[in-house]
């Protein structure tokens, strides 16, 4: 079975991993933890491939990394590559959000997923991409997900990330979306 680097040190990231390449015999494993990677790419794209290369190349295995965010139109794509940084806690996030949008009355954002697999030494071997439009809310709603999940309004079920079952969100979810893109590439690929 070849093993597959999950450019992550966060376990549930390695579990989500998993169910997303269930078909496939791959030996999924955490990174090692001294491996530590800056994301100084400018595009999600970049930073799933500077994650994924990196850590291929220093642990001498297929690897692979994604990289996602909320790009928000009347912010100019803010908080995009930096969704993860732009507050302290999810709470804190959502609220720094909805205060930059107060006076706002376009909501149109999307999210986004770019995931990249780098071979032993370091090449990407394959990339996809994921979008899921949607609006920004003036107040959360659902319990469920994480993140910015219940302000992400997907008109076409008029529900929030925070209100769809994990099927329903993994069906057309921006992380969703990129791995039906990467699977069909991934059974091709000759290793
Ligand atoms: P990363 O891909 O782990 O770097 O995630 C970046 C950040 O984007 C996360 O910490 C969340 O704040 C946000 N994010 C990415 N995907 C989602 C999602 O599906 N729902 C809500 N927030 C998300």
């Amino acid at each position: 079975m070849t093993s597959l680097v999950v450019a992550t040190s966060n376990p549930g990231k390695l579990k989500e991993m998993q169910a997303y390449l269930d078909d496939f015999r791959w030996e999924l494993t955490l990174k090692s933890p001294e491996i530590e990677i800056e994301e100084t790419g400018d595009t999600f794209m970049a930073n799933a491939h500077l994650k994924a290369s990196q850590v291929a190349l220093a642990m001498g295995k297929w690897a692979i990394a994604d990289d996602s965010g909320l790009a928000v139109d009347a912010l100019n794509g803010a908080p995009g590559i930096h969704s993860a940084r732009y507050a302290k806690t999810d709470s804190d996030r959502i609220d720094r959000l909805l205060g930059e949008l107060e006076n706002k009355t376009n909501r149109q954002a999307k999210f986004v997923c770019a995931i990249a697999l780098a071979n032993p030494d370091g090449a990407i071997a394959l990339q996809s991409e994921g979008i899921c439009h949607g609006e920004i809310l003036r107040i959360p709603r659902g319990e469920a997900g994480f993140g910015y999940d219940p302000i992400f309004f997907v008109p076409e079920q008029s529900l929030t990330f925070a209100e769809m079952s994990p099927e329903q969100k993994i069906s057309l979810s921006h992380r969703g979306r990129a791995f039906a893109a990467l699977l069909p590439q991934l059974a091709t690929l000759k290793i």
